[in-house]
């Protein structure tokens, strides 16, 4: 009988633990959180608040060691790691944060911008794409690498616009424009978050630079913002509120001050906006140092102030600068910061390590197997040559110069750029992949030009001024039917730190195309480059130019493509090419003025320069392609509308020419009159559209009351009753089709 009650009891027992351990298990997120923030000192959450450079590459200035970082995170002290990649070196950090009294996973961060181990174009040329899905699938494809490689956490995408091209960070964003640039970052934040944190081939977004560091006076990076609160709200804040509505898990914010506040203590950006009006509930991390640099800045006097400012302005981690973790705990027992706010940075952190499932197991994202597997797929190859393909701006082809024929005798290939290899990835890619493997213009063209025999001559370097190499282009030029020309800046003269006064074609490379132009053959200009250049007499007098920009592993595949016609282009430009650096900041979509210039000779008491042209010399949403569109027959479903109600406008875009081919369809809107006033034109809508010869599609947009709000002096998001002027074409400057219609007071019959 005993036996039977010590069985029943027994078995009682591993029930009621079974069931506890279910319990543990049934927990929600929010429920282990507490339970865990329960059990840590306050030195371990402010470990978790001190994030650290790994061993990978520094990407900005180290701030003096502090010892062993592996004896660091056994003691508790850092809750995430940023640059280091790969199964075997993320292993060995884990390893050590397995050694921590309470074991918390770390997080291991990357700047995984465009590609991990096979790298696609640089993010402004994606932009040039205007195809939503296909980058939605390059940062789909970088997430499945990076997180087969043991990052959990991508700081990406930077969603800053960008009216400068002096900034050499316009490279990382998506151009300009508002719309463009939200539905870019939209994109991007669902490719790399695919189904959903937690598996395994997701990895954490991170929308940044918060906010407005693109507007860097004088296109200086790191310099002072400056702007109008209706312009931030406007311009540069839509595309991070698309970011956060799309569920990225983190942001990061920005050097930069607004207006005065260093953006990392700017509790207006992150506390009231971010974390109150929007609702985020992922973390913001800082921007490397940025946190200490606020002491450069002049706003605080030390560490300790900026931890203070940081902190409690919204700053949940501190990336680099060791403000939070030398001076968080003073400033508590000081009462200067309160466990309640740490706390809540806590919280949000360790939220973010539940959800991508790394309590249950810290190194499911180290292993070996799936890093051997996953990486370099043929699939991600074709993906990055279709991105690539996608990304090419033809800006001109006078003559038909391109496509190329497939029976010409000999092709000259001219220029610094011609058999670049590791250059085709661009600034901000990383060295994970073989570069081996990146295929130069001159590989391209080997692969695709059959019988056409290749002739190569550099004629000059890149920046250098030497002309000693021009004879022999010229002397191989002429040997040729046709001539392709390779030029560009260094994939180093843009990105971080690499703003540039002077964005002209650099070196003599200008005049070594003139002396090829002297041949008489046809001329084809490549030109890659991660921002616009300035390259007046190239773009009056060659006849076809193709904008490359960084395009990637793929590079040389994807320009022959597109030279022999395998691949039609029918990328845009995302953002305005100024004649010269005069005229910058140039953006489409300006005000009026009092006095607006009628053309680009009107001087007499307009806003013009009397020794420039207002126009620039390529516009936002420029791009032509081997074959021709026409728009006709534009009608609305009615030309009143009220404010719940919504309109319809059509139109007939049909191939015109001999190719199939795909236009980016623009609609552009201006309200007419309204109080403050609006721009001359604004992008509220396009559609990319693939024709066959001859074939004629209808294009219908639908507009409604969101398309026609904007935010007034006090920052309310409204609408105001008036006519509007409907503007649609194939670029900014290429209107087709125009009319108007009225928002109107009352429902409309
Ligand atoms: C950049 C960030 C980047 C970080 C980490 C900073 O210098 O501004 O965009 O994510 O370094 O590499």
């Amino acid at each position: 009988m005993n036996r039977i009650k010590t069985i029943i009891s027994i078995c009682l027992l591993i029930s009621l633990i079974t069931i506890g351990n279910l319990y543990a298990q049934q927990k929600t997120i929010p429920q282990k959180v507490e339970d865990l923030l329960k059990k840590m000192t306050l030195a371990e959450k402010i470990g978790q608040l001190n994030q650290l450079n790994g061993d990978w590459e520094a990407t900005g200035p180290i701030t003096k060691d502090v010892g062993s970082k592996l004896d660091a995170i056994k003691r508790g002290e850092i809750g995430s790691v940023l640059n280091i990649v790969g199964v075997q070196h993320t292993r060995a950090f884990q390893d050590a944060a397995m050694q921590s009294r309470l074991k918390i996973p770390l997080l291991f961060g990357q700047d995984v911008i465009h590609g991990y181990s096979i790298t696609f174009p640089i993010p402004l040329a994606e932009a040039a794409s205007w195809d939503m899905p296909a980058i939605e699938k390059s940062a789909r494809i970088a997430a499945t690498e990076a997180a087969a490689g043991g990052v959990h956490w991508t700081f990406a995408p930077m969603v800053d616009i960008a009216r400068d091209p002096r900034w050499g960070r316009v490279m990382e964003g998506a151009g300009e424009d508002p719309y463009l640039g939200s539905l870019i970052a939209t994109a991007r934040v669902h490719g790399f978050q695919g189904k959903g944190l937690g598996n395994l081939d997701a990895v954490m977004s991170c929308a940044k630079h918060f906010a407005a560091y693109g507007a860097a006076i004088g296109g200086r990076d790191y310099n002072s913002v400056d702007m109008s609160l209706r312009t931030l709200w406007e311009i540069y804040l839509p595309p991070f509120k698309a970011a956060a509505d799309a569920g990225a898990a983190t942001f990061m914010n920005s050097f930069n001050d607004l207006n005065g506040t260093p953006a990392s203590a700017n509790s207006y950006l992150m506390r009231d906006i971010l974390k109150g009006k929007w609702g985020f509930k992922g973390f913001v991390v800082s921007d490397w140092g940025s946190i200490g640099e606020m002491i450069n800045h002049g706003y605080v006097k030390n560490n300790y102030e900026a931890a203070n400012a940081s902190i409690n302005a919204g700053s949940d981690m501190d990336m680099e600068s060791r403000s939070y973790i030398n001076n968080l705990a003073k400033l508590v027992a000081d009462k200067k910061v309160s466990v309640s706010t740490i706390d809540e940075a806590v919280r949000r952190i360790l939220t973010k390590k539940f959800e991508l499932g790394l309590f249950d197991d810290p190194y499911r994202f180290s292993n070996a197997e799936r890093e051997k597997s996953v990486l370099n797929t043929p699939e991600h190859v074709e993906a990055a040559r279709e991105m690539a393909r996608k990304s090419i701006v033809l800006l001109k082809n006078e003559h038909n110069v391109l496509p190329l024929s497939k029976d010409l005798n000999s092709i000259a290939l001219i220029g610094p750029l011609v058999t670049a290899k590791k250059e085709m990835k661009g600034f901000w890619s990383l060295d994970v992949g073989d570069e081996t493997k990146i295929v130069s213009l001159y590989e391209g063209m080997q692969q695709a030009a059959g019988k056409t025999k290749l002739l190569v001559a550099k004629g000059c370097d890149i920046t250098d001024t030497s002309r000693a190499g021009f004879d022999e282009a010229y002397k191989t030029a002429m040997h040729a039917d046709v001539v392709i020309m390779a030029m560009g800046e260094r994939p180093d003269m843009t990105g971080e730190a690499k703003s540039r006064s002077n964005i002209h074609l650099p070196g003599v490379q200008e005049d070594l195309i003139k002396a090829i132009m002297a041949t008489g053959k046809p001329v084809v200009v490549l030109l890659m480059s991660g921002r616009p250049m300035v390259f007046n007499w190239t773009a009056d007098h060659v006849p076809a130019i193709l904008y490359t920009w960084w395009l990637g592993n793929q590079a040389g595949n994807a320009m022959a493509d597109v030279l022999y016609g395998n691949y039609n282009p029918g990328a845009k430009l995302p953002i305005t090419f100024p004649r010269t650096e005069g005229q910058i900041p140039i953006y489409y979509n300006h005000y009026n003025t009092g006095r607006p210039a009628h053309g680009d000779n009107d001087v007499n008491y307009t806003s013009a320069y009397i020794d420039l042209p207002n126009s620039p010399k390529y516009a936002f949403g420029h791009g032509l392609s081997y074959t021709t569109f026409g728009y006709s027959n534009l009608r609305f479903s009615k030309k009143f509308l009220s404010k719940n109600e919504s309109i319809t406008v059509s139109f007939d875009l049909q191939n015109t020419g001999k190719y199939a081919g795909e236009e980016v369809a623009q609609l552009y809107l201006r309200q007419m009159v309204s109080q403050p006033v609006r721009p001359i034109k604004e992008l509220k809508g396009f559609q990319k559209v693939m024709l066959q010869p001859g074939e004629t599609k209808t294009i219908t947009f639908t507009i409604d009351k969101q398309k026609l709000s904007f935010y007034n002096d006090q920052l309310q998001w409204i609408t105001e009753p008036g006519e509007f002027g409907l503007m649609i074409g194939s670029a900014s400057d290429d209107i087709r089709l125009q009319d108007s219609f009225s928002l109107v007071n009352t429902p409309a019959h």
